[in-house]
């Protein structure tokens, strides 16, 4: 790595709770949607779900010595909204205490935890209530977030309102892959993209109304649109509508006070009544940015395709991995935009990681493709420091192997591997790698 390392940087390793937590309906906690979602037949590939997980509900103590191991700066994890909000209104302190326990220990162990509010397990009453879809979720949202402040905001100085509402919206009522897994319903896509990004806003400023010491941000998904012919108008105004709905449209609200030209001509119809009206209070970048990157897409001119005019296809000369295509120089193109159109926020890129499924015969603890993948997009991040981004701190996308949505346990992105049928932690060379890169 050639650029420099701005100072007080931070690296750090991410996680979710009902990827890793299992136990879900422990201490008094209602059911999720993605309890019920996994629990559906046919709606996760290989069958499993997410009642053990890695255990991290009993098992935390041990990841907190691996964080320690690692020299890990910072850890990002998500609070489970059905442990603390188990009926409307009601906080289960049994439910808090988990992680209020959690914090202590990552205190004790000097790392800087990072708590994201709504990382897409919502509690089962609520989605019957129609979920984000409805304006309602915003109060809910907000009286737990205050919940969690008033818990652990005494200790935690970072939180994160929203992961990756882009997917809870697009990915659970237009395709399906995502609890409540509806298909094509675009006015509760684009109702549950407002309504979220509406509760963020909210939360901003409860947070802010506490008095606590603290910052707080969204984390947003940022995929890098390029069209297939770069000199085909139709290609390009296709990557440029991909962009403007999947990208921008959880941006600019929050840093412009404006939804996107072009999402609005192609899909304004599908938002709430009166959205236009809501702009002003979602206007709320909060205290940080954060980015979570993986990939790039390509897509060409389909006129066939309804709205969207067009499809994905594989970029030409890019690697793929499991999941996706793989450029990281995208990273560099997304900060570029966050630093010249949305005010150079100070920014973390709260996700980056590459998924590895196990092949048999080959070494499960080798997986130098994940190490090629993170030093390629930490070097872009540091060169878009380099180029003025206030980039503030890094973190991998994961800490341990997990139940990845709707991939299951097969699609794994740990650090250090999980064995789901012993639970026996073991660190991968990516753990080894990333903790000398750490150390220097
Ligand atoms: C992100 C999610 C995270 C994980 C990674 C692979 O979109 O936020 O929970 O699934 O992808």
């Amino acid at each position: 790595m050639n650029a420099p390392i701005p100072k007080d940087f931070l690296w750090g390793a991410a996680t979710a709770s009902y990827q890793i937590e299992g136990h879900p309906l422990a201490d008094g906690a209602c059911p999720s949607n993605w309890h019920r979602f996994a629990h559906r037949r046919g709606r996760i590939q290989d069958g499993t779900n997410g009642d053990v997980a890695c255990d991290h509900y009993h098992r935390w103590p041990e990841d907190v010595r691996h964080m320690k191991e690692l020299g890990l700066g910072a850890y990002r994890f998500s609070v489970a909204w059905p442990r603390v909000v188990p009926e409307p209104g009601r906080v289960n302190t049994k439910g808090l205490e988990f992680y209020d326990r959690l914090v202590d220990a990552l205190l004790e162990a000097g790392i800087t935890p990072f708590a994201t509010l709504f990382h897409w397990d919502l509690p089962a009453w609520l989605e019957d209530l129609g979920g984000f879809t409805r304006r309602d979720a915003v109060e809910h949202l907000d009286f737990y977030g205050r919940a969690v402040f008033e818990a652990l905001g005494d200790r935690v100085k970072n939180w994160i309102s929203l992961n990756e509402p882009v997917a809870h919206a697009f990915n659970g009522y237009l395709f399906g892959s995502n609890a409540p897994g509806k298909h094509l319903r675009f006015r509760s896509a684009f109702a549950a993209s407002h309504y979220q990004l509406l509760g963020h806003a909210r939360l901003v400023k409860s947070f802010h109304k506490t008095g606590k010491q603290g910052r707080i941000g969204i984390a947003n998904h940022q995929m890098w649109y390029t069209p297939l012919r770069a000199e085909d108008p139709g290609d390009v105004q296709v990557a440029r509508r991909m962009d403007a709905v999947s990208n921008r449209l959880f941006m600019e609200p929050i840093f412009l006070g404006r939804y996107p030209e072009e999402a609005v001509r192609g899909f304004g119809r599908f938002l709430p009544k009166g959205w236009e009206r809501d702009l002003a209070e979602m206007r709320e970048p909060g205290d940080f940015l954060g980015i979570n990157y993986y990939n790039r897409a390509t897509y060409r001119h389909a006129p066939l395709v309804p709205l969207l005019h067009g499809r994905e296809v594989p970029t030409p000369g890019a690697r793929r991995s499991a999941m996706w295509d793989i450029d990281p120089r995208g990273l560099q193109v997304i900060l570029a935009r966050v630093r010249e159109e949305y005010g150079n926020p100070p920014v973390y890129i709260t996700e980056n990681g590459y998924p590895l499924p196990e092949r048999p015969g080959a070494d499960p603890l080798d997986d130098q493709e994940r190490i090629d993948y993170l030093e390629k997009h930490i070097e872009q991040t540091l060169q878009a420091c380099a180029a003025g981004s206030d980039v503030r701190g890094f973190f991998v996308w994961s800490l341990l192997d997990n139940f990845e949505w709707h991939l299951g346990n097969t699609m794994r992105f740990g650090l250090i591997r999980v064995d789901f049928a012993t639970q026996a932690r073991t660190w991968r060379r990516s753990a080894s790698w990333y903790r000398d890169l750490i150390r220097r």
